[in-house]
């Protein structure tokens, strides 16, 4: 058994649709939640909730200090100890782990972890400087780096080491694409082609507009309960079995290689070895596919491929719907969309019923071990988890 395994379970999971919303970032909260406790089958009394976590960049100064007296009050639980955590992209996946220490701990037996994020509300230039105040200030901001230019000059380090990778990353993008199509909640609903990819308006060379997520707005939620009293809410618990987290340095100018995501690799060993689980018995992953040459990236660092052969991974065919590893069933960044604070806490939401077959459209058959990579930066706080449904 896991130092962490078999603490902490999903009982219930709300999501709102990603993409560009009318909706602002208190009615996102509401809904996400909202969704999370009528998900309940056995019900969930707000006023069991112990403690809350509220993941969010909060993009465009929304609520810069304090952002988590929101979440208490569309959840409904002013008074209930609450706690923001930022970590860029990856805010959602430490939130969720805050969420299984205070479980562990036994501070209470059930915690609400939600995202959100709006971003889609400002004009370009204004969604750049938000982007990039995850980005170190000094050598990328203040340089004029943006996201997609760390990650584009990433890709041409990789595309010069590995030629085939190219192609490789055209597959990742028509790959989340069609899966997204599935996706009643994605920002995009849409499949592309790879032409649709090598043509489109390039980004940050050679990474082009189909190799980057969207902008988005949307919030996720998740009711955790302690493992040993999550069949009180529920008959379909999805046990957190593993937890692994690392960090790099903020910079990519001071890593020792461009394209290694080592912190990544770290992460992934620990979720592992606290699940005390081979990497070859997992069924799916949902990763982070901010940019499509991170998803290739991390199918090494995840283990899937050996370095610099993560271009096989998709040329062969393996992270397809019908693949042996199934990667990104729900469309991923690229497809569902990236509202930064959300992602972490929509990728548990879309495994967890992924392994309790409730994925509707985009269930992958017979799927009961699920991986989740959640990545902030240019892989600079990594997270990541194993679900499952059974209590082993
Ligand atoms: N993939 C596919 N289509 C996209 C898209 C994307 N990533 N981004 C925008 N579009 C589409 C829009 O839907 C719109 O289509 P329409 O004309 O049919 O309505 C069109 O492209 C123009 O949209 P717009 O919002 O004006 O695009 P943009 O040029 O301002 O932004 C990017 C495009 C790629 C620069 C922007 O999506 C971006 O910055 N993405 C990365 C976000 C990021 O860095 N997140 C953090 C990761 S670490």
């Amino acid at each position: 058994m896991g130092t962490l395994g078999h603490r902490a379970a999903i009982v219930g999971a709300g999501h709102t649709r990603f993409g560009v919303l009318d909706a602002g970032p208190r009615t996102l909260l509401r809904n996400a939640v909202d969704g999370a406790f009528a998900s309940v089958d056995r019900g969930a009394e707000r006023r069991r909730v112990g403690e809350a976590f509220l993941a969010t960049l909060g993009f465009g100064g929304w609520q810069i200090g304090n952002a988590s007296a929101v979440l208490d009050e569309e959840a409904g639980l002013v008074g209930v100890p609450t706690t923001r955590v930022e970590n860029a992209c990856a805010s959602g996946g430490f939130a969720l782990r805050a969420g299984v220490r205070a479980l562990e701990e036994g501070r209470t037996d059930l915690v609400l972890v939600a995202g959100v994020e709006k971003m889609t509300d400002l004009r370009a230039p204004r969604r750049r400087y938000w982007l990039g105040v995850s980005g170190d200030t000094e050598w990328e901001r203040l340089a004029g780096l943006t996201f997609a230019g760390v990650y584009g000059l990433i890709a041409s380090d990789y595309v010069h080491r590995y030629p085939s990778a190219r192609d490789a990353l055209a597959e990742v993008a028509v790959k989340n694409h069609e899966n997204g199509s599935r996706n009643p909640n994605a920002h995009f609903q849409k499949r592309i082609l790879r032409e649709d990819v090598l043509r489109a308006t390039r980004v940050a060379d050679p990474l082009g507009l189909f190799d980057c997520c969207p902008v988005s707005d949307g919030a996720a939620a998740l009711l955790l309960a302690r493992a040993d009293r999550a069949r009180e809410f529920t008959d379909t618990p999805v046990y957190i079995d593993g937890l692994g987290a690392g960090s790099d340095r903020l910079a990519v100018q001071e890593r020792p290689d461009l394209t290694r995501f080592t912190a990544t690799q770290r992460a992934a060993e620990e979720a592992f070895r606290d699940a005390e689980l081979a990497r070859d018995r997992i069924h799916l992953l949902e990763v982070h596919d901010c940019f499509t040459i991170a998803e290739l990236i991390e199918y090494e660092a995840m283990g899937l491929t050996p370095e610099g052969q993560g271009a096989r991974a998709i040329l062969e065919g393996w992270t397809e719907k019908d693949g042996r590893l199934p990667v990104n069933p729900s469309g991923g960044l690229k497809s569902k969309g990236h509202p930064v604070g959300a992602t972490g806490v929509s990728m548990h939401v879309m495994a967890s019923k992924q392994v309790i077959g409730q994925a509707g459209e985009m269930q992958i058959p017979n799927a009961a071990l699920a991986g989740i990579m959640n990545m902030g930066g240019a892989a600079v706080a990594n997270f990541v988890s194993i679900l499952e449904p059974l209590r082993r």
